[in-house]
């Protein structure tokens, strides 16, 4: 028999729905040396309830404090608004607890850094949810780069383009509070800044232009209430030495989910994008007679450190096994195995950078992070 691993998880919204699916399925697709059990969802009663009743957790509470004290659980799961992570991860870390919390991992640097303070002195571990360093194209990419296929790299651009908010008819709501950590800096920043420094080296230094869209948007009753994040950024950085440029947008009209990257160096070039997720693109210098861009589709077996466990060549993953990586690889760790998960450090090695970003974009000057 294996060791059950018993989950409490914090909040009941889209992530939390993707999590309790991902340690399902991660139980049924992989091999793991530790059995998941959805104990406790945590959320208002009503939520919590459909919750649990479509993921079979087993109980519901109200008060995510209590949760986090309980004896009985191995592993919290943060899938709160932002602005609450750092509290919540900061003391499930002092009752003992292995955390596992949605990016970013909190609203700050300074947070972040309690955070990572409260996990070390406690002894125990935690991971944070970037899930996208788990798309298999995404893996290829790193391995291309890490491996010099790409020769000295010469510049990057990364983007995360929205346009949900583009009608200035839309709601209020927590992602358009700087209070509850809103914000598209914290929200696809986050995804962009540990996606470069996952693919090529820590980000050294930033200028960066923010802008709001809307002032203003009507809360539930329709009284307007003023809107204190932006909606937009465009920043320069320096990434390991490589120039570039990060941009993401809630309000890039048109496109839904524009998120990709392009890098290019002295002997090949690659770019991704979100919308066709399983294929790498990838230009080589190597064959003159033969040169241009060629799609790979990241598919076949052995193409990825997932792909057994999956349907075979040219049948597609898509967003939601994503997390089911992510979970399969946090599972093994907490079964004792050598698996990679991002790590609080990383989370607050890109809340320095979102930070520095915001400090540059203030002072309209580069800002070394
Ligand atoms: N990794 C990804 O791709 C990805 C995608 C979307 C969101 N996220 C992150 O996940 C987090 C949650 O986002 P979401 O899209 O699920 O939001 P959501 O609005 O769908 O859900 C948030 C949930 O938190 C609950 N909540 C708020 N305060 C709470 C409290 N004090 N105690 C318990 N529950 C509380 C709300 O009731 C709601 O159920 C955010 O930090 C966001 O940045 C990550």
């Amino acid at each position: 028999v294996r060791r059950p691993v018993r989950i409490g998880l914090i909040g009941t919204g889209k992530m939390a729905r993707a999590h309790g699916q991902a340690y399902l399925t991660a139980a049924r697709f992989f091999e793991l040396p530790v059995e998941p059990r959805l104990a406790v969802v945590c959320g208002s009663r009503e939520r919590a309830e459909a919750v649990a009743r479509a993921f079979g957790w087993e109980e519901v509470a109200a008060d995510w404090r209590r949760v986090v004290e309980r004896r009985d659980l191995d592993l919290i799961d943060v899938c709160t608004p932002t602005g609450s992570h750092a509290e919540i991860v900061v003391a499930a870390a002092g009752a003992g607890r292995a955390v596992l919390c949605e990016k970013p991992l909190a609203s700050s640097g300074g947070e972040a850094e309690a955070v990572v303070r409260a996990a070390a002195a406690a002894g125990v571990s935690g991971a944070v949810v970037f899930n996208y360093r788990y798309v298999p194209a995404i893996r290829q990419a790193r391995d291309l780069i890490a491996g010099g296929r790409l020769g000295e790299l010469r510049h990057l651009e990364f983007h995360f383009l929205q346009d949900w908010l583009t009608d200035a008819g839309r709601p209020m709501s927590w992602r358009l509070r700087a209070a509850e950590g809103g914000g598209v800096v914290l929200d696809l920043g986050s995804h962009l800044v540990d996606l470069v420094q996952y693919l090529v080296g820590p980000v050294g230094q930033v200028a960066a232009i923010l802008s709001r869209s809307v002032a203003e948007r009507a809360d539930e009753r329709g009284e307007p209430q003023p809107v204190d994040v932006e909606d937009h950024f465009h920043a320069l950085v320096e990434v390991a030495g490589v120039p570039g440029t990060l941009a993401a947008s809630r309000v890039a009209s048109g496109d839904r989910c524009g998120f990709g990257f392009q890098i290019h160096g002295s002997r090949g070039s690659l770019r991704w994008d979100f919308q066709r997720l399983n294929d790498l693109e990838l230009y080589l210098d190597d064959q003159p007679a033969l040169q241009g861009w060629r799609r790979i589709s990241v598919t076949r077996p052995g193409a990825h450190p997932w792909a057994d466990a999956w349907w075979g060549a040219g049948h597609g993953l898509g967003y939601e096994e994503t997390f089911v990586h992510l979970m399969t690889a946090l599972l093994r760790r907490l079964g004792g195995e050598q698996a990679e998960v991002p790590t609080l450090e990383d989370g607050l090695r890109c809340q320095r950078v979102l930070d520095a970003m915001v400090a540059a974009a203030r002072s309209r000057a580069w800002v070394a992070v």
